[in-house]
């Protein structure tokens, strides 16, 4: 009896160190493998900076912040170091390279609509939009083009409203302007904005002609940042809150 208690008490000796020895290394090396090689996740890098590693939390986590500009305004290159890059940059999970035009050939040669169609709607691992919801059309389809021309495409970029410049025709502009700008917030009437095409919505705002409107516009009123945002001239400024409002008279 008191033999077999030996016996057990020597196993569970034995049992401990061998945990010891085998789980505690196991244990530190799957949690340095959680902090150093989650997706995207590499902290690793003493001298990344501050953004460098938000882009690569914000690929796990849902929700983005893109930088370099109001929304719709953004460049190609802007939308791909604040989103893309955190997946690209490396391949991630299988990611076609940034620059890496071997990686690109087979990419490019489904030709641009194709690409940013994927790009918009999601394909496989590679979520909608980057995962960040925010991204107008176009602002995708310069980051396609941005991207596949580092690949070895000669896309073009789709233009943004504010560095278009040269002669204004207002109707064509302000069009133009409220698509890549206004339209983020006034498209749903987000945080009180006068909807678009809402007669209802603008007659107040109107009853001081829309000279006093566009005025306040410029100046910003609560939600409604200066010029909505907008880094173009006054003029331009005008030409899009004018599509605005005649599309409520
Ligand atoms: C979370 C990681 C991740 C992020 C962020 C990401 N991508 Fe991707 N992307 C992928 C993966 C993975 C693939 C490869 C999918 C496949 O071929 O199965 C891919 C493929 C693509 C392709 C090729 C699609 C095709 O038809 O071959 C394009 C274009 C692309 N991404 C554009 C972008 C753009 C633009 C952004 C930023 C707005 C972005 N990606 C952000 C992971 C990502
Ligand atoms: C970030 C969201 C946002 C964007 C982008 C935006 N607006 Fe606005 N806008 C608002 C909100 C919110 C209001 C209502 C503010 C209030 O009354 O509190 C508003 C109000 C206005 C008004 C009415 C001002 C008045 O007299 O009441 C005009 C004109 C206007 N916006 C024009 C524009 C134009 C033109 C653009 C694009 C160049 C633009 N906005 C972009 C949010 C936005």
């Amino acid at each position: 009896m008191s033999g077999s208690n030996v016996a057990g008490g020597a196993q569970k000796v034995v049992g401990m160190i061998l945990a010891a020895v085998i789980g505690f290394p196991l244990l530190i090396f799957l949690v340095a493998k959680l902090f150093t090689s989650g997706p995207g996740v590499d902290l690793g890098q003493a001298n990344m900076t501050n953004e460098a590693i938000s882009a690569r939390l914000q690929a796990v986590g849902a929700v983005k912040l893109v930088e370099g500009g109001p929304p719709g305004s953004r460049s190609g290159k802007a939308v791909y170091e604040s989103v893309c890059m955190s997946c690209h940059a490396t391949g991630m999970a299988g990611s076609p390279k940034f620059g890496d035009a071997g990686a690109w050939a087979a990419r490019i040669a489904k030709g641009f609509d194709t690409l940013t169609k994927h790009a918009i709607e999601g394909f496989n691992a590679m979520p909608a939009r980057g995962g960040a919801t925010d991204l107008t059309d176009d602002e995708v389809k310069r980051a396609v083009a941005y991207m596949g021309n580092a690949g070895g495409a000669k896309f073009e970029e789709p233009k943004v409203a504010a560095a278009a410049g040269g002669a204004i025709d207002p109707a064509v502009k302000g069009k133009e302007i409220y698509d890549s700008v206004c339209m983020a917030c006034h498209a749903t009437g987000i945080s009180n904005a006068p909807k678009f095409g809402d007669k209802a919505a603008w007659a107040p705002r109107l009853k001081d002609g829309a000279d006093a409107a566009v005025a306040i516009g410029i100046k910003g009123l609560n939600a409604m940042p200066p010029k909505g945002g907008y880094q173009g001239s006054d003029d331009e400024f005008k030409a899009a809150a004018l599509y605005m409002i005649n599309a409520a008279k």
